[in-house]
């Protein structure tokens, strides 16, 4: 008996929780790829001077494999073994501050595949 109350205490505190989240979901749409890459990336990867990630892949690279958008190099693996490992100078990032799907959404906007 103790358990069945148990168990459907969980069940509506679960209940409640997916209701709380899809509320949530409403109220603020989710971010895309362009506006996670600025919050994310863009300090450090966006063309010209003052940003860090640009500056050593033109040491590395050259100048004009230099801007992590406009590379043909880059690829979707790439971007996520340098976005969870780190990558040089690079923090890595967790998936508590980028979630998987907001990396897929990253990856995109970089790639240009659409969103
Ligand atoms: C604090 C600065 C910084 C931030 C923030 C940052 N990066 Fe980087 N990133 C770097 C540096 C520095 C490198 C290494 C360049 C080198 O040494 O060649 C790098 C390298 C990379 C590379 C490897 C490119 C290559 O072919 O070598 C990828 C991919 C990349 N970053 C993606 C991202 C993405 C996606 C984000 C946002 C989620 C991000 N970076 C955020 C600084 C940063």
């Amino acid at each position: 008996m103790r358990l069945i109350v148990l168990a459907a205490s969980l069940a509506s505190a679960a209940a409640g929780l997916l209701l709380t989240h899809h509320v949530d979901a409403q109220e603020e749409p989710e971010p895309g790829g362009q506006e996670l890459f600025e919050m994310w990336c863009a300090d450090c990867h966006d063309p010209g001077p003052g940003h860090p990630g640009t500056l050593r892949m033109e040491g590395d690279f050259g100048v004009e494999n230099s801007v992590l958008r406009e590379m043909q190099a880059v690829n979707r693996p790439l971007i996520h073994l340098a976005v969870r490992r780190g990558f040089a100078m690079m923090p890595p990032f967790r998936p508590t501050e980028i979630s998987d799907e907001e990396l897929e959404r990253i990856a995109s906007y970089i790639l240009e595949e659409g969103e």
